[in-house]
């Protein structure tokens, strides 16, 4: 029965049902539209560019090396890419592209996969909290990867054919990574290594696929406005044709590229809460195109929701002082929920 089916306002359909820029609705336009990006480009290839291989090998000059500029990266950007993280580029390719036969599929296929009063749930996109809210130009599909037993499969696309078995065997690949950055992140300020990764008691994953609609009207309407994550690291697998996502640093956007076999990893707030404000949780918008819609996939790493995160011990000092409240993943959800739709920042709320 599809009219019980809650009603989103999916962009996807407002998108093809107009042929004029000026007919996208109010409710997502940026009336005075929003600061470009820089014209200088981020040290992506150089400063930005971490191999993985490296982190996680032993205590050759080399690992030393990308471990300084692994805590560089995230102490002045909060972000980075990641090379050598063992999948390789046809498999990146195939996970991109069931996400975009998905979105490809007709309407009530993908409304299979809704979710019901479940925020982070299923197809759909964000929920509309506050009445003046500016809306993204975005739908998106939400999947737990872990704890597996709560994955809950009336979410998971039945079509395409491949795309359950691709996007499961995405997360068995991408699940090591963030206990191996972790465990980098906490030896780069010469902390014991599991000092980041024992605040996880148990670790979740999940997925948010994300469509971006071409959009008549690109200079006053955001893919996703700018926030940091809700997260403790997230990983991202960009569309490999369309740029589009961008992110702050001294008050100037930049361009994030796509750079083949890369992953761009950023930090979220629950890192900044974690290292007492010495690692950035990264802020970040995407744009919108006029001439071709955009997919990402990007996976949330955090922990279960009666868990607390706070400052490690060992980075509270009397010069640096602590920064942050202690929060359960719970609380700060609720807090995220109230602040997101209203343009504020989560972290300002915990201090
Ligand atoms: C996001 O981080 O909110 C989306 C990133 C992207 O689609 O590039
Ligand atoms: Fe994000």
């Amino acid at each position: 029965k599809e009219d019980e089916r809650p009603k989103f306002n999916l962009v996807q359909e407002i998108a093809s049902s107009i042929n004029d820029s000026n007919q996208v609705p109010e409710r997502y336009i940026h009336k005075n539209g929003y600061q470009q990006a820089s014209d200088s480009s981020a040290p992506w290839m150089d400063q930005l560019l971490i191999d993985l291989s490296l982190l996680s090998s032993s205590s050759s000059p080399a690992a030393a090396a990308e471990l300084q500029k692994l805590r560089s990266a995230l102490t002045s950007w909060g972000c980075f890419q990641v090379i050598n993280h063992g999948m390789t580029r046809s498999f990146l390719n195939d996970v991109l592209q069931v996400c975009k036969e998905f979105f490809a599929l007709p309407l009530a296929d993908k409304q299979k996969c809704s979710g019901a009063a479940d925020l982070f749930s299923g197809y759909g996109n964000d929920a509309v909290i506050a009445g003046n809210q500016i809306l993204n130009w975005n739908d998106r599909l939400y999947l737990t990867l872990y704890p597996e037993d709560q994955s809950k499969l009336k979410y998971w696309p039945q079509k395409p054919k491949k795309f359950r078995e691709i996007v499961r065997e995405y997360g068995m690949k991408i699940k090591a990574l963030p206990e191996l950055l972790l465990k980098a992140m906490a030896r780069s300020l010469d902390l014991e290594e599991n000092c980041f990764l024992k605040q996880h008691k148990e670790q979740g994953l999940t997925a948010r696929v994300n469509l971006y609609p071409r959009c008549g009207s690109p200079d006053r309407v955001l893919g996703v406005k700018p926030h940091s994550d809700g997260s403790t690291i997230t990983i991202l697998l960009q569309d490999n044709q369309v740029e589009g996502l961008q992110v702050l640093k001294d008050d100037q956007w930049f361009k994030v590229p796509f750079i083949p076999n890369a992953l761009f990893v950023n930090a979220g707030d629950l890192t900044e809460v974690m290292s007492n404000g010495i690692f950035k949780s990264t802020v970040h918008r995407v744009v919108t195109n006029s001439s071709s819609e955009r997919v990402s996939l990007a996976v949330f790493y955090s922990s279960n929701s009666d868990n607390e995160i706070g400052p490690a011990n060992e980075l509270v000092t009397a010069d640096r002082p602590c920064s942050y409240k202690k929060v359960t993943m719970k609380n700060y959800g609720k807090l995220f929920i109230e602040c997101y739709p209203r343009g504020q920042r989560t972290l300002n709320a915990l201090k």
